[in-house]
């Protein structure tokens, strides 16, 4: 079958970047920027209904994503309940965005994409491969780190640095 793609006249491709970013690290920020330079918008989605308890609220991690992802004109920040090739749907997305840094990521990764290729084929899932600098970060990592005293910085964004911060001096008060 020959496919006649006429790239000037295209539609914009949109994909979404879903995840917990339980806070945003700068690996996810490393994947927001290559990712925003394949597609015309990148929309980066908190998962609301995630199975994980989570450490900042959805409110907390919407706002550390938009502080972090200001610079970028074709990204958005936003949340989304439910099943995601649904929200594909929704926002039109052709795409669909994850990252991998390790072949424990791939198993996980090849089920959701496979799932979802089923439930919406029209909706592709694109991978990038972790940048080297960063391919051992995960958010879970990074908050047990912290919490255990260790050095995070360069990890994350200042800003999620403080906010990580203030939430461990709530928890020393409270
Ligand atoms: N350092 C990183 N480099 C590249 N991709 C990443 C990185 N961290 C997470 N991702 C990818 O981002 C997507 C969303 O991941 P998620 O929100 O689970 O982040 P996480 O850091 O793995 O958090 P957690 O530790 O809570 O699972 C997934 O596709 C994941 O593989
Ligand atoms: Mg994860």
């Amino acid at each position: 079958m020959v496919n006649h793609y006429n790239a000037a006249a295209h539609d914009p491709v949109v994909a979404i970047y879903p995840g917990s970013f339980d806070p945003i690290t700068n690996g996810h920020l490393d994947l927001i920027s290559r990712g925003a330079k394949l597609v015309d918008r990148l929309i980066v989605a908190v998962l609301r209904n995630s199975s994980k308890a989570p450490l900042f609220t959805v409110a907390e991690r919407l706002e550390m994503l938009r502080g972090a992802t200001g610079g970028f004109c074709n990204v958005e920040v936003d949340s989304f309940d439910g099943l995601l090739v649904d929200y594909a749907a929704r926002r039109n997305a052709r795409a669909i965005l994850r990252g991998i840094r390790a072949i424990s990521d791939y198993e996980h990764e090849l089920q959701m994409t496979l799932m979802n290729r089923r439930l919406r084929p029209e909706t592709d899932t694109i991978f990038l491969i972790a940048g080297e600098a960063f391919s051992f970060v995960s958010s879970h990592l990074v908050k047990e780190v912290f919490a255990l005293g260790g050095d995070i910085s360069g990890l994350v964004p200042k800003a999620v640095e403080e906010r990580l911060k203030e939430k461990q001096l709530l928890k020393e008060k409270g």
